[in-house]
């Protein structure tokens, strides 16, 4: 399952603080998300920290996501082996990303490689249409035949293959699209969008979106699975 953290400008906004302070707010929520996933049982989380789109935003804010983001890292790096949580990095691969963070990126992704407890994918510097354009290229230079090219094959190009399909995504802050998420990977996932701001977003309401999709029908096409009695 996945989360896109959103609103933390808003919750800043509603206080009259600056933008920034939304952005620090919301690592007590990726702690405690973290926590209530794994608790919950949860295998496969990825969290949507930073897009390819976000790059247009100003360059202090940028700054402060990246500086944000290397002490966040640093500060709990430690906790995530007893926790037995495996940590990667979905893009990351922009040469503006300080090269002191993208360092720190791969410690942490060593450090829990072979972790086995839950998988945490943090998409940093994510484009879902970026993604599917080096597949592509990948693939080409695989020197695949063009008709020998599946899904299945496709997918094997996509970063973090090992991934399964996304199942559930929750997008806080009432705002309901994509912005360019796991294209491929989100093809059938269920959506929820809980109006509540990312950095006001607690345990409780995590569950409270678990519960949602499991009362979801998922039909993937298909037709409801039949009543009792009921002709085709
Ligand atoms: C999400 O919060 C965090 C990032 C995109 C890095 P926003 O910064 O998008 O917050 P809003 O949408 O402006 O409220
Ligand atoms: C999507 O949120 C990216 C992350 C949450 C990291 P944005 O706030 O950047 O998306 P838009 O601009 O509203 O589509
Ligand atoms: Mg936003």
């Amino acid at each position: 399952m996945a989360c896109v953290m959103d609103g933390n400008g808003r919750w800043a906004q509603r206080r009259s603080l600056p933008r920034t302070d939304g952005h620090r707010a919301a690592e007590t929520t990726v702690i405690d998300i973290i926590e209530a996933a794994r608790g919950a049982g949860v295998r496969w989380l990825t969290l949507y920290a930073f897009s390819t789109e976000n790059w247009n935003r100003p360059d202090p804010e940028v700054e402060f996501l990246m500086g944000l983001v290397r002490r966040v890292v640093r500060k709990h790096a430690p906790l995530l082996p007893a926790r037995g949580i495996r940590c990667r990095f979905l893009g990351a691969g922009d040469p503006r990303i300080p090269r002191e963070l993208a360092r720190d990126l791969d410690d942490l992704t060593t450090l829990t490689a072979d972790n086995r407890g839950m998988t945490l994918t943090v998409a940093f510097d994510h484009g879902g249409r970026r993604d599917i354009v080096e597949a592509a290229r990948s693939l080409i230079l695989s020197g695949t035949p063009a008709d020998e090219v599946t899904e299945r094959l496709f997918a094997e190009h996509l970063p973090f293959p090992d991934t399964p399909d996304v199942d559930l995504v929750i997008r806080t802050s009432g705002e309901q699209r994509i912005s360019n998420f796991m294209l491929w990977q989100v093809a059938y996932a269920e959506w929820v969008f809980p109006e509540v701001l990312w950095p006001d977003f607690r345990a409780s309401d995590f569950i409270a979106c678990l519960h949602t999709y499991r009362r979801r029908d998922r039909r993937f096409g298909g037709v409801p699975p039949r009543t009792n009695g009921e002709r085709p």
